[in-house]
């Protein structure tokens, strides 16, 4: 089951989803497709992908990096929203999730628009640093441990003015509750501490989703 914007109940998110623009025939086939394997509640929510859409074509990106793609459904919503000369880096460790998001970018036609990239995100970011890659647009969406690395790191590759999104910031509640202290909710709650005193960049913390930070790079 795809997980929906947290807080919002059923009848608003009916609303929601009625007055989103026509999800693309492709996206909804790979959410079905998800929804049948292990931990589909990891894929972003269609109102979360149309946001990513929005701003990626807010921003004129053509550049992204992409930290966490599971089956694909980010980057695919990035990539139908980008012009052909669009490029996404996809980092994500599993092979076996990323053959179906491989399968998609296919079928959309965008195969050769997105580069996987397998392994440790904070190794490939690493890498792309040294490569001296730059991007117009991060999105992290990966393990939460990492977080802080993924945020440092992804200073580090958006070009000034270019924008840093963050899934997954709510926690679904729990970084509003003291007494959960495992490291995948403390290192979020640590992080949207820093980044609220963060003058790197201009920031907000929004409710879409499961909560998305955005940051601006000064
Ligand atoms: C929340 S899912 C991404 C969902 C995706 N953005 C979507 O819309 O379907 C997180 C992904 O991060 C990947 N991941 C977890 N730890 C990782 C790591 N250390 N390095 C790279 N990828 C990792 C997982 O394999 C998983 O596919």
């Amino acid at each position: 089951m795809t997980r929906a914007t947290y807080g919002v109940d059923e009848t608003i998110r009916a609303y929601l989803l009625a007055n989103l623009p026509p999800e693309h025939p492709l996206l909804a086939e790979l959410r079905e497709v998800t929804a049948t394997m292990t931990r589909s509640r990891m894929q972003i929510s269609p109102e979360q992908g149309h946001f990513l859409a929005f701003l990626v074509r807010l921003i004129g990106a053509r550049r992204v990096l992409e930290v966490g793609t599971y089956t694909g459904y980010s980057s695919l919503c990035m990539a139908l929203a980008m012009p052909s000369d669009g490029r996404i880096v996809a980092c994500d460790m599993s092979a076996e999730w990323t053959d179906v998001a491989k399968q998609f970018w296919k079928k959309a036609g965008l195969a050769d628009r997105i580069e996987l990239r397998l392994g440790s995100a904070v190794d490939t970011m690493e890498a792309l640093i040294k490569e001296r890659q730059e991007f117009d647009f991060v999105f992290i969406d990966a393990n939460k441990e990492d977080y802080d690395a993924y945020y440092e790191s992804a200073l580090r590759l958006v070009r000034p003015n270019g924008l840093i999104a963050i899934d997954n910031m709510l926690r679904e509640g729990r970084v509003a509750d003291p007494s959960m202290t495992q490291l995948s909710i403390s290192a979020v709650r640590d992080l949207n501490a820093k980044i609220a005193k963060d003058e790197r960049g201009d920031r907000v913390l929004i409710t879409v989703g499961d909560g998305m930070m955005l940051v601006r790079l000064r």
